[in-house]
């Protein structure tokens, strides 16, 4: 991929055009809500599939004065509609990095980056956000984080030793419902919170393959790392209701799956019995189950699957002593719903509606993204690359939640049996104010 500008040209006429760019940002209403001007911030992207493209179109149109200055990923296809639609939105052209899988560690060489954003398929999230981390440079990372339990640690250590700040981009800790339920548990509605539930079943098996059969990281994820191993759009808000690495941790795990059957029935269906995607042997069951203990004796349950048949579907539950949020049902508050009866959960939200949904909501609402959620989820990105501000879901929850995926696994290697979790902060958890005063 040739760029329009060689470096030194791109540094000197590029930049000039994108703070011309970013000023004509900063002169259109607060994006977020906040009338003064910001400084420029400068993302490079790694991986624009539709994700990395969602966030590119993301950051320049909905987010104050963001740049990108430059753009990896080795499909050369997508790499050119990414640099196009930044620059039919803005007019400057970023350079690409197309050249092969850690090409992207050249651009992190580069200085004319605040941070870096990752939205590559699991194999690479954990590596290019260690790398990113260790080159000085912040990062987000897309869900669901990091493969293997060695790379939790090294994003952990690496943040610890670089001070630079490391997000899990999870959309789905910002739902309008979820933030007001942290919201309530804050104000003490209801009571100590002990049982949380969070599920994701989305059916994604037609994502297994591409066109051409040849199988994507989502198939090889269905296929080898059988257990929860795309557990952060559930884990994620249970874990923050019940202050996981603050005042408590998670502490052992068992986890169960029923038979892997549906990933091939589908494929047969589709393809017929002789085709090569119909003779992969997918070790992940249709569902998977995962109890989480924690040090204080609270419970988290995660449901998920890719290979149900039905429609997208993602519930939540919270359990306090006084009282319970299931978004199935409704929520029931001692004291408050009368007659042992649910109530709707929208009869709170005048009153405890989260801050974010509150003052911002009509603009996470129009720039979309699965409802909104996007939008406060790289706000919060941007603000921590910006300010340098730790985000709200920072390494020490990045870490943890993935490393379910290897705890599960081991688990079911156990037909089910308790496997001990990894303490990533290594104590800082008993501290339940250690992390006070983020974002969110
Ligand atoms: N939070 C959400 O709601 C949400 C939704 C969709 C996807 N995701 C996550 O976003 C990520 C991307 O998803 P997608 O659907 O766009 O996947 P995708 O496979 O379509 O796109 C990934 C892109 O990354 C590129 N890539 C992979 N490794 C690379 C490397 N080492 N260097 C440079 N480029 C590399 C690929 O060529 C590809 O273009 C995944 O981690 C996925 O789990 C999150």
């Amino acid at each position: 991929m040739g760029n329009a500008l060689d470096r030194r040209e791109f540094l000197e006429k590029g930049t000039a055009g994108m703070l011309a760019a970013a000023a004509v940002a900063t002169a259109r209403s607060g994006a977020c809500g906040e009338d003064s001007p910001l400084k420029p911030v400068r993302i490079g992207v790694v991986g624009v599939g539709g994700r990395g493209r969602w966030h590119v179109t993301n950051m320049l149109t909905y987010q104050e004065n963001v740049v990108i200055p430059a753009i990896c990923d080795y499909r050369t296809d997508r790499l050119a509609m990414a640099i196009e639609t930044v620059k039919k939105a803005k007019g400057y052209e970023p350079d690409g990095y197309p050249n092969g899988k850690y090409d992207y560690r050249n651009m992190l060489e580069r200085d004319d980056l605040d941070g870096i954003l990752v939205a590559t398929g699991i194999d690479f999230l954990g590596r290019i956000s260690i790398d990113s981390l260790a080159a000085g440079k912040p990062v987000g990372h897309e869900v669901p984080g990091c493969y293997t339990l060695e790379e939790c640690w090294e994003l952990v250590e690496e943040h610890e030793r670089s001070g630079k700040h490391c997000m899990l981009l999870e959309n789905c800790c910002y739902g309008d419902e979820t933030l007001m339920i942290l919201n309530m548990i804050r104000q003490g509605l209801f009571g100590e919170p002990y049982f949380g539930v969070g599920s994701y079943v989305h059916d994604c098996r037609y994502s297994f393959f591409e066109a051409d059969g040849t199988i994507t990281w989502r198939g090889e994820l269905w296929r080898d790392a059988y257990g929860c191993n795309y557990n952060s759009h559930a884990l994620g808000s249970p874990s923050k209701w019940l202050g996981i690495n603050d005042g408590d941790r998670f502490e052992y795990c068992l986890s169960m799956q029923s038979r892997p059957a549906g990933a091939h029935a589908y494929w047969t269906e589709k393809l017929g019995p002789q085709s090569e995607a119909a003779k992969v042997d997918f070790k992940t069951g249709d569902f998977v189950s995962t109890l989480i203990h924690t040090a204080q004796g609270r419970q988290i349950r995660v449901d998920y699957s890719l290979a149900c048949t039905r429609p997208y579907s993602r519930y939540y539950l919270l359990q306090g002593m006084n009282g319970c949020f299931d978004s199935r049902t409704g929520m029931y508050l001692h004291g408050t719903s009368a007659d042992y009866n649910w109530d709707p959960v929208d009869k709170f939200k005048e009153q405890y509606q989260h801050d974010y949904w509150r003052t911002d909501g009509a603009m996470a609402k129009k720039a979309g993204g699965h409802g909104g959620i996007d939008y406060f989820c790289i706000h919060d990105f941007i603000k921590m690359v910006r300010t340098g501000e730790p985000p709200w879901i920072d390494a020490y929850d990045a870490a943890s939640w993935s490393s379910i995926l290897h705890f599960s696994k081991l688990s079911l290697d156990r037909k089910g049996g308790p496997v001990e979790i990894d303490d990533f902060t290594r104590g800082k958890w008993k501290d339940p104010n250690w992390r006070q005063g983020r974002m969110a």
